[in-house]
């Protein structure tokens, strides 16, 4: 296995935002959904590369709690990709050790696909090479609201409420912080995607369309993440 560079420090948990698929099905005179479907090819090679690198935590950010703004045509279109992608990143979770978690709410996704979702996750829980989350219909702030009401309905005492706890009412119970945040597509935000998680996260931007984002420009970012000094508040 060829790692990028003798790199002196490697991120455990990278969460990509994956933004610019719009853009690239334009510059090549395509519709949108071309974009995702090259976006979504994309994904599978950065979840290959994981494994290549033994980089163990993955979470890729697909579909968001305000994506069902857009016209019916684009988030059906959207479904339809991860219903394919679902069946192709399980055979190959399945054959590499990856164990697959939903990060995101259920219940407004259509019956098959929660169906696909869930037997992903119960047949791969228990593979240990690395870790791919998919937020798919997935908003920090929906999620620290979830997380609030189910602290109630648990009748939890606020002298017990630390942020301990509250990690484990999150989606990602269990799952790292991420070290390092991707967002490609030349916007600088983090539109609603792990608020709480990334409190001390380093965030790396690019102009990179994501379907152009390819092996070269992730080692890119490992090499940007590798000269970060980080204190985490301390001096
Ligand atoms: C942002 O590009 C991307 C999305 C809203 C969806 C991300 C989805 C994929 C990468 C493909 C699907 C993958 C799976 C596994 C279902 P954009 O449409 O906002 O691009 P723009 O800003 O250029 O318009």
């Amino acid at each position: 296995m060829e790692l990028p560079l003798k790199i002196k420090q490697m991120p455990q948990h990278i969460a990509i935002i994956m933004d610019g698929n719009g853009r690239w099905a334009k510059k090549h005179n395509l519709p949108r959904q071309e974009g995702h479907k090259k976006g979504s090819v994309s994904a599978q090679r950065i979840v290959e590369l994981f494994v290549e690198y033994k980089i163990p935590f993955l979470t890729l950010y697909a579909f968001s709690t305000e994506n069902w703004n857009r016209p019916k045509m684009e988030v059906d279109g959207l479904f339809s990709l991860l219903d394919i992608r679902l069946d192709e990143g399980l055979q190959f979770a399945l054959g590499n050790g990856v164990r697959f978690r939903h990060l995101g709410k259920l219940d407004k996704l259509p019956h098959k696909i929660q169906d696909k979702i869930k037997e992903a996750h119960e047949l791969t829980k228990n593979n240990d090479a690395i870790t791919v989350c998919m937020a798919f219909n997935y908003g920090s702030r929906d999620e620290i609201v979830e997380a609030m009401k189910s602290i109630v309905r648990d009748h939890v005492k606020a002298q017990d409420i630390n942020e301990r706890l509250i990690n484990r009412y999150l989606y990602t119970d269990g799952i790292p912080d991420p070290d390092l945040i991707i967002r490609t597509g030349g916007e600088m935000r983090l539109s609603n995607f792990l608020l709480w998680q990334a409190a001390y996260t380093e965030i790396y931007f690019t102009d990179v369309l994501w379907p152009d984002f390819d092996k070269e420009e992730l080692d890119k970012a490992l090499i940007a993440y590798s000269k970060r000094t980080r204190r985490f508040g301390k001096l």
